[in-house]
């Protein structure tokens, strides 16, 4: 049986099942390089104000940098009796370094330590992920540069409504992804504040230099209130959030994807290699990235949720249920990234059907609304021209035929004010130019958009 680190206070060892039930190390092992980081950051500091000699300091970061290679390697025995990543590494550090080993968690406890570790953590994956964002929007843009000049129908209500650019509909997803992007840098800079040195929760005795500390590492800055510093939880919850409405944009593209790519539109070939095959039916190509993407989405959801959940009922300052703030979060860490990585790839590979797009536009009087408009540059109230359109579509309905079979003579029928003109009016790309208000579907403010956002891309990659 292993030796507590609180074995002081104890008469007889932990039962089995309570270690086993208690243990975070089998998870929070991933924060190794974290927790050996802010050791000797905390060592240097406890040097530097002369807390421990600069013996015991370079015994122990010597130790430290000993024991990090000895995971790296694979070499290094984690034990649940020792609970967690703190005091799995601090136990081999004693028995590598003896009383020094013993001197590291001098002004320290592992309710900021760990709080440490997740924060540095959490910050380094937070950057990874901005710049996947990034990445993804990149293609948005480049696909929307490649395929400028089709046209497909913008669905409300999942009906045909107008024409609009393809690469306008692009642009939306990289739209959201800018604010993602926004999103995680927002949150970062409340990721990004050293607990290190609110110990147990009320502070230390210790001379200490929380400020040296915090700088080492890299924050901006340094919590404030050791109470709440211990007790937070906010920042993992907001980065979770973060990362579902990133997921929800996914999971919407994905649900584009999948419609788009059945027969029924076939609108897009997503490339072989993010397809998968029947094992019975032997003409299906499935798009299972997008099916996982989407599915995906509810396991960052729930663990939002499970964060939340966990946090509601805690009285200050540190709980133990806190621990179970770790798994949550690794996974959505996880997700995010594999999700964003295969998208990018994905997108790549994405080829569009411009024949099938046009065809969806024919039949579903998609420029209803530009007949509408232009009986009301005319000086028709819009509601009167509505109405006048409305019947228009619904004689043409009858008859079986397209806005454009109509001839002149009837659409005469409904309105005098209806000349020759009309004819370029109802064309899809007449109606598309048309639509030239800021951030409409014309081709020059799609080109303009395309222009600003690699501007941006560039700047911010
Ligand atoms: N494994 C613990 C956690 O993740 C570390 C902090 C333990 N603190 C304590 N007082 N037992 O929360």
């Amino acid at each position: 049986m292993a030796k507590k680190a609180w074995g002081g206070r104890f008469a007889s060892q932990t039962h089995n099942i309570a270690e086993k039930f208690s243990e975070s190390v089998s998870f929070d092992r991933r924060l190794y390089k974290e927790d050996i980081r802010g050791s000797i950051a905390h060592v240097k500091m406890l040097r530097e104000t002369r807390i421990i000699s600069r013996k015991d300091a370079s015994r122990i970061t010597k130790g430290l940098r000993e024991i990090e290679k000895e995971i790296d390697r694979g070499e290094f025995e984690f034990s649940e009796s020792y609970e967690d990543i703190h005091l799995n590494i601090e136990k081999r550090l004693i028995e590598k370094t003896g009383s020094s080993g013993a001197m590291v968690h001098t002004a320290r406890s592992r309710n900021d330590q760990v709080l440490t570790d997740t924060r540095l953590y959490l910050r380094g994956e937070t950057e990874e992920i901005i710049s996947l964002v990034c990445a993804l929007a990149e293609q948005f843009v480049e696909l929307s540069a490649k395929n400028l000049g089709m046209i497909l129908p913008l669905y409300t209500h999942m009906q045909r409504a107008q024409p609009v650019l393809l690469s306008h509909h692009l642009l939306a997803y990289y739209e959201m992804l800018k604010r993602d992007r926004e999103r995680f840098i927002n949150c970062l800079s409340r990721v990004d504040v050293s607990p290190l040195g609110t110990c147990a929760g009320a502070g230390t005795s210790f001379p200490i230099d929380r400020d040296m500390t915090a700088e080492d590492l890299g924050f901006k800055s340094v919590s404030r209130n050791s109470i709440d510093a211990v007790s937070d939880r906010d920042f993992c919850a907001e980065f979770v959030f973060c990362c579902s409405i990133l997921m929800m944009h996914l999971s919407r593209l994905s649900e584009e994807l999948v419609l788009w790519s059945a027969k029924e539109f076939d609108f897009i070939d997503l490339g072989d290699g993010f397809t998968t095959g029947s094992s019975i039916m032997p003409q299906k190509k499935n798009p299972d990235m997008s099916e996982l993407t989407r599915g995906k989405t509810a396991r960052v959801y729930g663990n939002l949720s499970a964060l939340l959940t966990l946090m509601k009922g805690l009285p200050l300052s540190y709980n133990r249920d806190m621990q179970e703030d770790k798994e949550p979060l690794f996974d959505t860490v996880d997700t995010v990234k594999l999700c964003l990585r295969v998208n990018i790839e994905m997108l790549k590979t994405l080829e569009f059907k411009e024949e099938n797009m046009k065809k969806a536009l024919r039949g579903g009087f998609v420029t209803a609304t530009d007949v509408a408009d232009y009986l009301a540059r005319k000086g028709v109230p819009f509601r009167s021209a509505h109405e006048t359109v409305g019947k228009i579509v619904s004689y043409a309905e009858r008859g079986g035929k397209e806005l454009s079979d109509l001839k002149l003579s009837e659409f005469r029928r409904f309105s005098k004010k209806i000349d020759e003109d009309i004819f370029e009016v109802i064309t899809f790309s007449g109606s598309v130019e048309s639509r030239n208000s800021p951030g409409g579907t014309s081709t020059s403010n799609v080109r303009k958009e395309i222009a600003n956002a690699r501007r941006f891309l560039k700047r911010c990659m």
